[in-house]
Formats: C-alpha cells, sequence, structure tokens
C-alpha cells in the first residue's frame, strides 16, 4: 500500500500574535514544522505535500531543496479546505493519505507507524489519532457512541456543555484511504461557529456513508500537543529539550544543568564532553569526544574536535576547532575560521576567516581578521590585524614560529616571514623578509628627577 502525507501549515496562527508564519516559530532553535517533516521524512512516504499559505514564500524558501511538493491556499478557509488543494498533487494517487498537523511538532515516528499500522489492521476508511490530555480545553472533542465507535469530532467553539466534558480529543492527524478522502471533502460545508470548512467534517461523513472510522489514542498526550500560542511554544520548547538533552545523556554526555542549555536536535556530541549551564549549542554542529564547553557558550554550525577546551561565555559561529585546542574565556570565533590543534584564542580575542595554526596562541585582546597563521606562531596582548582599508578586506600572513610583541598593528595586505620577532608596539606595513626583527617605535626619552618639577607645576 502506498502512502503520502499531507501537511497542514498554511494557517497564520493568529493566536500566536506574530508577523511570522506559525510554523516558522521556533522551538530547540528549529522552526516547528522541521520536526512535523523530520517523522515525515522517516517514513518514507512515497510522497509528501506541504499545504503554505500565510507567508508561503518564506516557507518554501525555509524548506526548498528537500523533495517536497507545496501546495498553496490562497485564503484559509479551514482545515478541510488545506486539505483540498492537494487533489491535484495527488491525482491517480491510490493508497493511505497520512494527514499532519505543521503545529504539533512533538510527534513520534513510533506513534505514526501505530497509527497506520491500526488503520490497516482495522480495514479503516479512516482513523483519526486522539489523545487524552488533563485539559482538554480548546481541542476539537472525539465524539462516539454507545459501542465505543467514533461518531464525529466537535470543535471547542461548537460543542455543547456535555460534549466539552469528553477528555480524548482529536490530535489533528489523521491516516485517510484516498479514494475516500477528496470525495468525502466535497461534501463538507463551513457551517459552524468559526464559518471554515473543518477536515474533521469527513468523520461524519464516513459514518453516514457506513465506512470504517477507527480511533487510535496516543498514550503520551504530549505527543500530540498543537502549539496555538507563545504559552505552547514554551511548554513545546521544554519538551524537545528535555527529549534532546536526554539522548544526549544517553550517549555519554554530561550536561550539568539540562534546565538551562540548549541544544538544538540537529547537534552531534561525542561521550564524556561535558557541557555546563547557560549553553547554547544549533545547527549542523558536531562536537568530538572528552571536550569542555561552558558555562554559557553559544556554538553554532560548528565543527569541533575532541579534548577541546572552550571556557567560559564564548561564541563559535561556522568554523572548526581542532583537537587539544583552547578557547577563551570570552572568545569570539566568527565564520570561516580554523584552530587548528592545540592553538589557544584567549580571553577578548576576535577571530574572524582566519586559519590559526598548529600550537599557535592569542591569548589577550586581539582582533584576527583575514589572516593565515602558521605553526607555533606567538601573537602578543592587542595585537590587530588591520584588514580593512574602508574599501577591500586585505590578508594578513603569518609564517610558522614568529612571534609577535604586544599592541601590534599588523597593516594589510601584509607578510610575516617565518621565525621574525616583532618588538611590541610595532606598526608593520610593509612585509617582513623570514628571519627579521622589526620595530617601529620611538625611542624613550627618559629625564631624571624631572617627575616632581613637573607635578608641583600642576599643583
Ligand atoms: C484543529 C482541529 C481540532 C484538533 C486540533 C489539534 C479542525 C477543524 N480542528 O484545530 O479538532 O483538536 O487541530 O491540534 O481541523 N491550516 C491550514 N489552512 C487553514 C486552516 C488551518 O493550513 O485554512 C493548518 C494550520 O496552519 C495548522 C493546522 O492546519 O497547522 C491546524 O489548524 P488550526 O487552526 O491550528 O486548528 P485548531 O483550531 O488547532
Ligand atoms: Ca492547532
Amino acid at each position: 500500500m502506498k502512502t503520502a502525507v499531507i501537511i497542514l501549515a498554511a494557517g497564520k496562527g493568529t493566536r500566536m500574535k506574530s508577523e511570522k508564519a506559525k510554523v516558522l516559530h521556533e522551538i530547540g532553535g528549529k522552526p516547528i514544522l522541521y520536526y512535523v517533516l523530520d517523522a515525515s521524512r522517516r517514513l518514507e512516504a512515497d510522497k509528501t505535500i506541504v499545504v503554505v499559505g500565510h507567508q508561503s514564500d518564506t516557507v518554501k524558501e525555509v524548506f526548498s531543496g528537500k523533495g517536497l511538493v507545496f501546495v498553496e491556499q490562497k485564503e484559509q478557509l479551514g482545515t478541510g479546505h488545506a486539505v483540498m488543494q492537494a487533489e491535484k498533487a495527488l491525482k491517480g494517487f491510490k493508497g493511505n493519505i497520512l494527514i499532519l498537523s505543521g503545529d504539533v511538532p512533538l510527534i513520534t515516528l513510533e506513534t505514526l507507524k501505530g497509527l497506520m499500522d491500526h488503520h490497516s489492521k482495522e480495514k479503516a476508511t479512516l482513523t483519526v489519532l486522539t489523545a487524552e490530555p488533563e485539559n482538554p480545553y480548546g481541542y476539537g472533542r472525539i465524539i462516539k457512541d454507545a459501542g465505543g465507535n467514533i461518531k464525529k469530532i466537535v470543535e471547542e467553539k461548537d460543542a455543547s456543555a456535555v460534549e466539552r466534558k469528553v477528555r480524548e480529543i482529536n490530535t489533528g492527524i489523521y491516516c485517510v484511504a484516498s479514494e475516500f478522502m477528496f470525495k468525502a471533502l466535497k461534501g463538507i460545508k463551513p457551517k459552524n461557529a468559526q464559518k471554515e470548512y473543518y477536515l474533521t467534517d469527513i468523520v461524519r461523513i464516513a459514518v453516514k456513508n457506513k465506512k470504517k472510522a477507527a480511533t487510535y489514542k496516543t498514550a503520551d498526550f504530549k505527543e500530540a500537543m498543537g502549539i496555538n500560542s507563545r504559552l505552547e511554544l514554551a511548554e513545546a520548547e521544554l519538551i524537545q529539550r528535555t527529549r534532546t538533552l536526554g539522548e544526549l545523556m544517553k550517549n555519554g554526555v554530561t550536561i550539568i544543568d539540562p534546565a538551562c542549555t540548549y541544544i538544538s536536535p540537529s547537534v552531534r556530541i561525542s561521550a564524556d564532553t561535558i557541557v555546563f549551564p547557560g549553553s547554547m549549542i544549533s545547527g549542523q554542529t558536531a562536537i568530538g569526544k572528552g571536550t569542555i564547553i561552558g558555562p554559557g557558550c553559544v556554538i553554532s554550525d560548528a565543527k569541533i574536535g575532541d579534548d577541546v577546551n572552550i571556557k567560559a561565555y564564548s561564541v563559535i559561529d561556522k568554523s572548526e576547532i581542532e583537537d587539544g585546542a583552547f578557547i577563551g574565556p570570552m572568545a569570539h570565533v566568527r565564520p570561516e575560521s580554523v584552530i587548528k590543534k592545540g592553538a589557544h584564542i584567549g580571553n577578548f580575542v576576535e577571530v574572524k576567516k582566519s586559519k590559526i595554526g598548529i600550537g599557535s596562541k592569542a591569548n589577550h585582546l586581539s582582533y584576527i581578521g583575514d589572516a593565515t597563521i602558521g605553526k607555533g606562531v606567538n601573537i602578543g596582548a592587542g595585537t590587530i590585524t588591520c584588514n580593512y582599508d574602508g574599501v577591500k578586506k586585505h590578508q594578513t600572513m603569518i609564517e610558522d614560529n614568529v612571534f609577535v610583541g604586544s599592541d601590534t598593528q599588523l597593516v594589510a595586505p601584509v607578510r610575516i616571514g617565518k621565525g621574525s620577532l616583532i618588538g611590541a608596539g610595532t606598526t608593520v606595513t610593509e612585509d617582513v623578509p623570514e628571519g627579521s626583527l622589526v620595530l617601529s617605535r620611538v625611542r624613550q626619552l627618559t629625564k631624571e628627577g624631572l617627575a616632581k618639577k613637573y607635578l608641583r607645576r600642576k599643583g
């Protein structure tokens, strides 16, 4: 049996009170739609259709190149209307259609598989994934007959007082036979409190036409939680974070305080690495074993090796840190930098688009931009690569074993030859041949005893 997935993601999410489409709001550093797409991808469906509407261009752009078919719902006239938009894209398709909500991101692959297995086992035309939260407020309720079979779904706004007491809710996830679905959708009318075409009405239509409608209940309501408000966004964030951190800890990563550590599900970390509180790690970051991170580090899209020590409050973005390097405290490694094995980048050092060679050190208060630094180089405190002339960026090359004294400016483009020694306070404007000593400061003037006289004059 073939499977197609339709993901509903056209709504504005009025209750979010946001300019941004709801499915682009993030939990765990990823848009909520990312999680639904990920579950759907792992199902290996034959076709995945995403119904977009509100801010469709942005949504399409964020998720482009993922083998998805996007269909547009120009006006958001309800969930039933949204599914109708997928009819053309599924022309000729025969099989089961799994309908997912773009705003139900915590759903697991296991539950979706359970739903589909149940659907086949029951030989159902339509199966609704249900859940039983403590507080069902806001959700559509599952109304059953005396025999325990589903009769219909009523929305909170349309429900009677008795119906509102029902705790079993509609998760907004369904498995439906394709030949029934599009026919049934033609029969729904926007006759309800919200004047919308409700997808949920297909249950009533199935029952009326004596088609088998079934329900499959998740054990864990949290999985089916819909995000409609900022409060629910924060609740989902916590659940997602607990899952991601739990997985990492299971694999041997120490997280000192999971309550204030933020790691995206796309991040990979090896065993015996320790993450201290307040750290945020996101994007396609991979971290080796025995590394120490934090507290308070912000790391995104970085490749970090084994036994690295990233000390407090350092920021690393789109860069590579090799084995045994030391970073921080309070260092800033900006995109396209490579910090080679055993190198040190110390406090208040900013590195941008630069390569720092094996064992080289820039330990204090420096700016290193557009530079290539060889092995065993020492960059003294306060050294600055003057890489920008107001129009263009220029390169600085520092060859192996150079010693750069403190408070030096390297006016790029400039090259410092191997083993050279740059005196403190020098402004280097010309290339330096290998093994040179370079000084560019005025000679010191010392007048003995003059201090007292000077101070007296000042009163
Ligand atoms: C829906 C269900 C409700 C269920 C709940 C579960 C209906 C009528 N109600 O209610 O029974 O308990 O989900 O979370 O289906 N969407 C579109 N186009 C539209 C309208 C919505 O694409 O015209 C998308 C939204 O972007 C969202 C999803 O469909 O991803 C659900 O829509 P939403 O408005 O949040 O429905 P609920 O009121 O939560
Ligand atoms: Ca919803």
